[in-house]
C-alpha cells in the first residue's frame, strides 16, 4: 500500500490568544490551499470556537490536547468528548507526556481517553514515548509497548482509527531531536504492534514528535514507518508552520 499524505498536527499546548489566533490563521491559509499533506492544529480549548470558524472552509482540521476520561457530571474544570464533538474537533491528543507527567495520567486513563473520543467519532491521538533514563536503561521498546497495548486493549478493532504518536520525552521542547534511524526504529516496532492486532492497521498514522522543525523534517518524514509529526514549538508562528508543511508536501 502506498503511504496516505503526511500528517502534520500542530500541538500548541497553553499558547495564544484571540488576536494571535485570528493573524495566524489569516497567515497560514492565505498559502496552505495548494499543499498536498493533510494538516490539523491543536488548540487550548477555549479558542475551539473561535478557531471552529477561522479553520471552517479551509484545509486545516481543528483539534484538541485533551479530553475528560468521563462522558459528563460532576468533574470540575473537564471537557468532555461530546462537547469537543460540538465544535467540529476532528483530533485529540490523549496521553501526552505532559499529561502524564504533570496531571499523573496512568495508562489506564489514555486508554479510557482514547475510547471516549472514537465513541464520538474523534481520532485519538495516543502519545507514547520513554524518558531519557528509560532510554538509556534500554527500556524504549518496552516503554512504548507497554503505553500502546493499553489503548489497544481497551479500543479492539477500533484500533485501526487511532493516530499514534512517538514522542521520546527527552526530544520535546528541548532541541534535540531523535536521529531519523532511531525514529524509524521505534516506529517499526508500534506498527508491528499494531498490525498484530488489527488487519487495517496500514491505515494508522505513527507520527513523530519531539524537536521537529523545517530543518529536521524532510529526512525524519522520509523513513518508512513515519507518516507525519505532531508538532510543539514549530507550530506557535505561522511561518515556522507553514515551512514544516511545505516540507511534508515534497
Ligand atoms: P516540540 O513539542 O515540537 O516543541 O518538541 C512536541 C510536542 O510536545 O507535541
Amino acid at each position: 500500500m502506498s503511504k496516505p499524505p503526511q500528517l502534520l498536527v500542530g500541538n500548541w499546548k497553553m499558547h495564544g490568544d484571540l488576536s494571535a489566533n485570528a493573524a495566524f490563521v489569516a497567515e497560514l491559509t492565505a498559502e496552505v490551499s495548494g499543499l498536498a499533506c493533510r494538516a490539523a492544529l491543536c488548540v487550548p480549548a477555549v479558542y475551539l470556537a473561535q478557531m471552529q470558524v477561522l479553520l471552517s472552509g479551509s484545509r486545516i482540521d481543528l483539534g484538541a490536547q485533551d479530553l475528560s476520561a468521563h462522558e459528563a457530571g460532576a468533574y470540575t474544570g473537564e471537557v468532555s468528548a461530546q462537547m469537543l464533538r460540538d465544535f467540529s474537533v476532528r483530533y485529540c491528543i490523549v496521553g501526552h507526556s505532559e499529561r502524564r507527567l504533570f496531571h499523573a495520567e496512568s495508562d489506564a486513563t489514555v486508554a479510557v481517553k482514547a475510547q471516549r473520543a472514537l465513541a464520538v467519532g474523534i481520532t485519538p491521538i495516543v502519545c507514547v514515548g520513554e524518558s531519557l533514563a528509560e532510554r538509556e536503561a534500554g527500556q524504549t521498546e518496552a516503554v512504548v509497548k507497554r503505553q500502546l497495548a493499553a489503548v489497544i486493549q481497551a479500543n479492539g478493532h477500533c484500533i485501526s482509527e487511532i493516530v499514534v504518536a512517538y514522542e521520546p520525552v527527552w526530544a520535546i521542547g528541548t532541541g534535540l531531536t531523535a536521529s531519523p534511524e532511531q525514529a524509524q526504529e521505534v516506529h517499526a516496532v508500534l506498527r508491528s504492534q499494531l498490525k498484530a492486532a488489527s488487519s487495517h492497521a496500514d491505515r494508522v498514522s505513527v507520527l513523530y514528535g519531539g524537536s521537529m522543525t523545517a530543518h529536521n523534517a524532510a529526512e525524519l518524514l522520509a523513513q518508512p514507518d513515519v507518516d507525519g509529526g505532531l508538532i510543539g514549538g514549530a507550530s506557535l508562528k505561522a511561518q515556522d508552520f507553514l515551512s514544516l508543511l511545505k516540507a511534508a508536501s515534497r
